[in-house]
């Protein structure tokens, strides 16, 4: 069975307190849960994890290419957080490793602050999904689970 990569980035820690109005009321441990029965549902190992730390989420992008090439992966799914628009660093580290990579956020970033709608991971990622919510995950992992076929 191939595992589906999820990385959370800065703050996503928080989500369940975090402007609820935003993000919903759901936490990070409910997201889990909720990526858990997806990847049951589609055949899937589910390796999830968050960081506050850009560089540790380079190097877990680095880990994705190692599982790339040995064949255990199915793809990243990647909410970068606010990483997404600052960050060459993890543009650099898809476009080098190559791994096939879901850009996800759980708000509708063009519908917010200028600042959210440039992205450093959409021109390096096989797909983009934003604002579904939390739900968001499990349309993500459904969909990885649909391109499976595609390289
Ligand atoms: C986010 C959107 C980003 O702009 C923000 O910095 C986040 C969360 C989202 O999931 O909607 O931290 O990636």
């Amino acid at each position: 069975m191939k595992t589906v990569l999820i990385l959370n980035g800065p703050n996503l820690n928080l989500l369940g307190t975090r402007e609820p109005q935003v993000y919903g009321s759901q936490t990070l441990a409910d997201v889990q849960t909720l990526c858990d029965s997806a990847c049951d549902a589609n055949g899937f190992d589910l390796d999830f994890r968050q960081s506050n730390h850009e560089g540790e989420l380079v190097e877990w992008i680095h880990e994705a290419g190692r599982m790339q090439t040995a064949g255990t992966l199915a793809g990243v799914i990647l909410n970068a957080g606010a990483y997404t628009h600052t960050s060459a660093a993890l543009h650099d580290a898809i476009k080098g490793t190559g791994v096939k990579l879901i850009e996800l956020h759980i708000s509708n970033v063009f519908a917010r602050e200028a600042f959210r709608h440039h992205s450093y991971i959409s021109p390096v990622a096989k797909a983009v999904m934003c604002g579904f919510g939390v739900n968001g995950y499990a349309l993500a992992i459904a969909a990885m689970a649909a391109m499976q076929d595609q390289p």
